[in-house]
């Protein structure tokens, strides 16, 4: 079944899950309409969130040749949005339903040389592009950081397989990684692969721009699933079209939204595309800005959001223990 963005939906069967590393599980799919995987590619997902099926974006770690079985790793995220629970609460012998693989995040072949920089998880969204530039005798270099090394996925693999090339970074090993040092050290030409936290992506685009480097060399792949602030529930208003909907700690606001039958318009719901945009009238909030669509000056007056990813958390700490959120949106849509 084709959907309005053309994907094309199908049933998995779950064959086989394990635990990885801490908090990470890989689940092998084996799709009922196979194709070859690229790298860079993910599948969208239905998981349930509260009983209500919505979609979350994996990245296809690795795949059979012929896309007859495909990995995804997922990280249950302590202040998850609830896919990566229900993620977690799969088994061998389940069905699922996805896309077949998906593409916007895609390797260009024929740079002079490589920088693919992984953080925690992100490691999903670039293993498959080490392992390629590897095969074709390309310039590449892959950073992975990480907060421990129990906790970075596929940490020896690569190691085994890239050798040199992996320059892993461990926090808890007093190794963490230094964003200004990465990026001076990024060879004239050469194009940067990313996926991680968001304050590990925007540092990185900071420095990028700082050092005048050409932004069509920075290719990220962003989820939208980590902010600055823990997610926490907020309440979002829409006086115009009478609306007023608590957005849950485990849901966007654009899924909230859609909940209450006003009409969208998204597209990546990652914080990517700009889309979904939302004109922001007056807040008793901060604005989490999840996306890397707006850049740092379009973020600051905190006039304009993109809906799929980014959320509203109090100004100041909550002290009272009033059962609505304290933090509130008044905004209109397009
Ligand atoms: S739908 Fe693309 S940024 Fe929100």
């Amino acid at each position: 079944m084709a959907d309005s963005h053309h994907q094309v939906w199908q049933r998995a069967v779950v064959v086989t899950v394990e635990e990885i590393a801490t908090g990470i599980r890989r689940i092998v799919l084996r799709p009922e309409l196979p194709r070859p995987t690229r790298p860079g590619e993910h599948v969208d997902v239905r998981v349930l969130v509260d009983g209500a099926p919505v979609v979350r974006s994996y990245s296809v770690v690795d795949a059979a040749a012929d896309g007859s079985e495909l990995a995804l790793s997922v990280f249950r995220t302590p202040a998850s949005r609830g896919g990566s629970v229900f993620m977690h609460s799969i088994g061998a012998g389940q069905t699922l339903e996805i896309t077949q693989p998906l593409q916007n995040f895609p390797l260009r072949i024929g740079a002079p040389s490589y920088v693919l920089l992984a953080g925690g998880i992100g490691i999903t969204a670039v293993a498959g592009m080490a392992a390629l530039l590897r095969r074709l005798g390309a310039d590449y270099r892959l950073v992975y950081a990480g907060r421990s090394r129990p906790a970075m996925a596929y940490l020896e693999e690569l190691a085994a397989l890239h050798g040199d090339r992996l320059q892993a970074h461990v926090d808890d090993e007093g190794g963490a990684l230094d964003v200004d040092g990465l990026v001076a050290g990024v060879p004239e030409g050469a194009e940067l692969y990313m996926c991680g936290p968001i304050r590990l992506m925007d540092a990185v685009r900071r420095a990028w721009a700082e050092r005048g480097l050409d932004r069509t060399g920075l290719r990220y792949e962003t989820f939208g699933n980590s902010g600055w602030f823990e997610a926490q529930p907020f309440l979002v208003r829409i006086p115009r079209l009478g609306v007023e909907a608590v957005v849950g700690s485990d849901e966007s606001m654009l899924e909230a939204l859609e909940r209450e039958g006003v009409d969208m318009m998204s597209d990546c719901r990652k914080g990517e595309c700009g889309l979904c945009q939302v004109k922001v009238l007056d807040r008793a909030a901060r604005i989490d800005h999840r996306d890397v669509f707006y850049s740092d000056r379009q973020k600051e007056p905190g006039t304009a959001m993109c809906c799929c990813v980014s959320r509203a958390v109090p100004a100041a700490p909550v002290t009272t223990s009033d059962e609505r959120p304290s933090a509130v949106l008044t905004i209109d849509v397009p």
